[in-house]
């Protein structure tokens, strides 16, 4: 732990919130999605007639109902699991990350990673002293030529992570064609693959793909998956889907972090499962975060045009945009911070936080409208005056 740091996001949410101050920086979920009423119903219910299992531990593996009914889900929906792979419940899917390192990593082996990438799941690496290797990232994903040029060149390589699908920060998605050869090198190299997927199913444009774990025929890929995009993220309820050798020794790992994972809300996520009510919730989630998405990009178009560029992402919670050359995202959000407006710098993201980025992220789940086109307009002044300078 020597090793981390306290990070940039951290020291910019402690931002003080005034009224005039916006976030763009923190990767939350609307709390405008949370079903809270259904599961204050749910958990009246549980308390009622099910106190006893809810209250006393429970097995490592989790919920027998709940984790029947997720294997049930994304197999149907999905095609996601096979013969060979067993699910268990996880305390987020941060917590997959931490188990999938201690299972498959030792110390100085090598993890190859898009960068930028999530923090959680570098800092996670890091707190193992896992040797990182970045690969970079455009916007079909991560760059297959230089993943099999790092397979070829790296020692010790056990494990790709990668967020295939709406990628935290870069809001890119990986072609199918990438997906192919991602798994083709996994096989030719032996090399797990860890596919972190907290976004997949928040889709607002675009056809869907498949994801890697549902083309994985020989149990190469770590599935971790999240209720905390799609339902809340305080009920800290995952699941990793992978072969049954990796899931058990996976469960060995977790009991001696947690035990089990919080058995209400495991409970309280298997019922509403069970109401048949998620896919169409997951709709309104899509509808309010495709419409908060083009308010954010409409306001973008208005007022940083020539100042940066940025993507357009066709889901998950985030847009990334880029400085012109020469420009550097940390310098950009230490001015917006003056200004009350919060966004974190790329550099943040990336496997080697020294280097300059001149990207910065940008959430749109978040920020009320009002906050959005306010924010953006503000962030459109202070680029062209720190483009000007
Ligand atoms: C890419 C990615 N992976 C994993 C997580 C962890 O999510 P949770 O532990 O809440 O399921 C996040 C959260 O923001 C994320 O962005």
């Amino acid at each position: 732990m020597g090793e981390l740091q306290s990070s940039t996001i951290r020291e910019i949410l402690k931002m003080p919130q005034t009224p005039d101050s916006v976030s763009f920086s923190a990767g939350n979920p609307s709390p405008l999605t949370f079903p809270h009423e259904d599961m204050a119903k749910i958990a009246a219910e549980i308390f009622q007639n099910d106190y006893v299992t809810a209250l006393q531990y429970g097995i490592t593996e989790g919920y027998e109902p709940l984790r029947a009914a997720i294997s049930q889900r994304m197999s149907s929906k999905y095609g996601i699991g096979s013969d060979l792979d067993d699910v268990i419940v996880t305390s987020g899917g941060q917590q997959v990350i931490d188990l999938a390192i201690k299972v498959l990593v030792n110390e100085n082996d090598t993890i190859l990673c898009e960068s930028p990438s999530f923090i959680g799941a570098l800092n996670a690496f890091r707190s193992y002293n896992a040797r990182l290797v970045g690969i970079p990232v455009d916007k079909d994903g991560m760059d297959i030529d230089s993943l099999e040029k790092a397979l070829r060149t790296e020692p010790n390589v056990r494990l790709i992570y990668t967020i295939p699908t709406f990628h935290n920060p870069c809001g890119c998605t990986m072609s199918l064609d990438r997906r192919k050869r991602i798994l083709e090198l996994a096989k030719k190299y032996g090399v797990f693959i860890l596919e972190d997927s907290p976004y997949f199913e928040l889709r607002y444009s675009g056809e869907d793909l498949p994801t890697l774990k549902s083309m994985d025929t020989e149990g190469y890929v770590i599935f971790a998956g999240s209720f905390s995009k799609v339902i809340a993220p305080g009920i800290r309820v995952g699941f990793v889907c992978a072969h049954r050798d990796i899931v058990s020794k996976m469960t060995v790992a977790k009991q001696v972090i947690d035990v089990h994972t919080n058995l209400f809300f495991q409970i309280l996520v298997d019922r509403y499962l069970r109401l048949g009510v998620i896919d169409g919730h997951i709709e309104k989630c899509r509808a309010l975060y495709m419409q908060k998405r083009d308010r954010m990009l409409a306001a973008m178009d208005r007022h940083m045009a020539g100042s940066a560029a940025w993507n357009v992402p066709d889901g998950g919670l985030f847009i990334w945009a880029e400085l012109p050359e020469g420009y550097d995202g940390l310098e950009l959000c230490r001015r917006l911070k003056d200004r009350n407006i919060s966004c974190v710098p790329g550099n943040t993201f990336c496997v080697d936080q020294k280097q300059v980025s001149r990207g910065f992220r940008l959430n749109f789940s978040l920020p009320s409208d009002e906050q959005i086109d306010r924010g953006i307009a503000v962030i459109g002044q202070v680029l062209s005056e720190y483009i000007r300078s």
